[in-house]
């Protein structure tokens, strides 16, 4: 099983879609869908429409199913589709690498993808609660934030260098890094953090660590920062007026 792709309504879908496809290093496909240069056939669906997120989708099902969770979101199972891969650049994302959405209660929000999606717990901060459907440490994450909402969408990028031309990339057009450069604790990866033209919250990430069948499952006081950090680095700056708005632009649509 992987992560797929995200569906998200944006208001003005052109602008969104030329954001993806251009300086963001995604490749359109029709219906208003974007990939990367791994074989999965799309990684952003967009429609038109006021901004929320409409469903999270997973590949490597045995049979296509939609399950709704307990605070409105909709995660779908299908089987996997592959399609020709890209050639392999480093300035475009490969996949994505994980969803992280906002919970009122992280707690329910961890059983119910352990017992109804089937994933695994990789590690438990205090913020957060980080799940696998693979080997990879998450493809997807809980935070503690009171109330339902997309949190960000993370794309894998080749290495670190990927990572930080896209940062620059960003910062030319416009878009400046609102999180990072840095390198997280929990799956130790690195990562630039930007908002979009479309007002969600976009992550460029790399070297996100694996979690076998031995992981041990971390706990909030295994993942504790020095006074002063926020990463690993220690020189990341975050924007947190930007992030916390981004981080709650798009909430769950019932339809
Ligand atoms: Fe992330």
């Amino acid at each position: 099983m992987k992560l797929q792709s995200v569906d998200l309504r944006v208001p003005d879908v052109e602008a969104a879609a030329s954001f993806f496809a251009g300086v963001w290093g995604l490749a359109h496909v029709a219906g208003n869908r974007l990939r990367g240069t791994d074989s999965l056939p799309y990684l952003i669906g967009l429609e038109q429409g006021p901004p929320a997120i409409r469903a999270i989708t997973f590949s490597g099902s045995n049979d296509e199913r939609e399950i709704k969770g307990l605070e409105g979101e909709t995660y779908r199972f299908v089987r996997e589709q592959s399609v020709a891969t890209l050639a392999a650049d480093r300035d475009r994302p490969i996949r994505l690498s994980h969803v992280v959405l906002n919970s009122a209660d992280v707690d329910t929000a961890e059983r119910f993808a352990t017992a109804q999606l089937g994933f695994r717990v990789s590690d438990r901060t205090r913020h957060m609660t980080f799940l696998r459907c693979n080997r990879t440490h998450h493809c997807i994450a809980y935070a503690r934030a009171g109330f339902p909402s997309l949190n960000h969408v993370a794309f894998e990028m080749a290495d670190v260098d990927g990572v930080m031309r896209g940062i620059g990339r960003l910062r030319d057009a416009g878009y400046p890094c609102v999180w990072g450069p840095g390198r997280h604790g929990p799956g130790n990866n690195v990562f630039g953090y930007f908002v979009g033209p479309h007002g969600g919250l976009i992550e460029y990430t790399s070297e996100v660590s694996e979690a076998g069948d031995d992981y041990k499952v971390g706990s909030p006081e295994d993942w504790k920062w020095p006074a002063g950090r926020i990463d690993q680095w220690g020189v990341s700056q975050k924007d947190t007026a930007r992030t916390n708005a981004a981080e709650r632009a798009f909430t769950w649509s019932s339809r």
